[in-house]
Formats: structure tokens, C-alpha cells, sequence
């Protein structure tokens, strides 16, 4: 950092910031990261992955890039509950977590139906578990999220889930670890 330094920064910020740092880190032994402005998010080795058959509610876990991959349908409803929690949110305009750039919004994601997201804890890598219809909760020390992956204000986790790069292939498939 030019001028203050880390140590002049928020503290939540600067966990962000040293996440992202970390994550560069890996580069070689977990795939390709790129440092942008602010925090990073995943790619990797395309990984194709048929959703067409996923019903509404229903969590597919896949492996890639050494890290677990969610996918999640969302019904209607479920996207109506993105609306409401706003106040509640430690970024609920995800500036300063880490996704590609076509999933700054309220969904964090391409498709508002698909939500993939990486199911790690942004506080200790815990694995969050999903209830059904409200969001997820981290067993280890109860972060929440909502079901856009946005982290909300009351537990330790400093930022929304991270969104991996993918993009939807004509025929519907899912490709995980490249933008399109
Ligand atoms: S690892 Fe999830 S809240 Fe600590």
C-alpha cells in the first residue's frame, strides 16, 4: 500500500486485503489468480459442470481448483430475500469481496437463478451449511450469509463468500474457472 500502509487501514479491510494477498500467493500450486484492484476471485482449469437437472433449493458441491464449488438454483422466492436484508449486510454491495466483475450485483452472479459461490468460510474456511429458503450458517463460529453469499454484520467472517470466474455455455452448461 502507497502512502498509509496496512496498518492505517480498517481492520476488516485489511483481512480482506491480506486474504487477497494470501490467495496470490498460491499461484502454481492451485491455478491461476490475478491480482486486480481490491480482493481477487478464483480461476483456474475449466471445469464443466451440467446443472440442467438441479432443482430450486437443491446445494451440488463439486471440487475444483482444490477447493469446493457450490452451485445452488434459487427459486423466486429465494431472490426475494435478497432484497430485504440490506441494513443487516457487512457488504451488501459486494465492493470489497471478491467476485468477477459480471457478479457485482444483487445476486453475485450471472444467472440470478445460479447461485456458485466457493463454500469456504470467509473467516476460517469453515464450510457453511445451507438452510433451506434463508441463507447459510458456519458451523465454527456462526457467521451467516444470505443466499447471494453476502455476509451479514453479527459474526466474525469479514467478507461474502468468494465467487469463483465461470461463465454459462450456450448449451446451458456451467464452465467453472473462465470468464466467457
Ligand atoms: S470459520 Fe466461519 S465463522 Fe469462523
Amino acid at each position: 500500500m502507497a502512502g498509509g500502509g496496512l496498518s492505517q487501514l480498517p481492520r476488516k479491510r485489511r483481512g480482506i486485503l491480506l486474504a487477497g494477498l494470501g490467495a496470490a500467493t498460491v499461484t502454481g500450486v492451485a491455478g491461476v489468480w490475478r491480482w486486480q484492484r481490491g480482493p481477487t476471485y478464483p480461476q483456474g482449469a475449466p471445469l464443466q459442470v451440467d446443472v440442467s437437472s438441479l432443482p430450486a433449493g437443491q446445494l451440488l458441491t463439486v471440487q475444483w481448483n482444490q477447493r469446493p464449488v457450490w452451485v445452488l438454483r434459487r427459486s423466486p422466492a429465494d431472490l426475494a430475500t435478497l432484497v430485504r436484508n440490506d441494513n443487516a449486510l457487512t457488504d451488501a454491495r459486494s465492493e470489497h469481496s471478491a467476485q468477477p466483475p459480471g457478479c457485482v450485483n444483487l445476486h453475485r452472479s450471472l444467472d440470478p437463478a445460479l447461485l456458485v459461490a466457493v463454500g469456504l468460510c470467509t473467516h476460517q474456511g469453515c464450510t457453511p451449511m445451507l438452510q433451506a429458503g434463508v441463507g447459510f450458517t458456519c458451523p465454527c463460529h456462526a457467521s451467516r450469509y444470505d443466499l447471494a453469499g453476502r455476509v451479514f454484520k453479527q459474526g466474525p467472517a469479514p467478507a461474502n463468500l468468494v465467487i469463483p470466474a465461470y461463465h454459462l455455455a450456450a448449451d446451458g452448461r456451467l464452465v467453472l474457472g473462465a470468464l466467457a
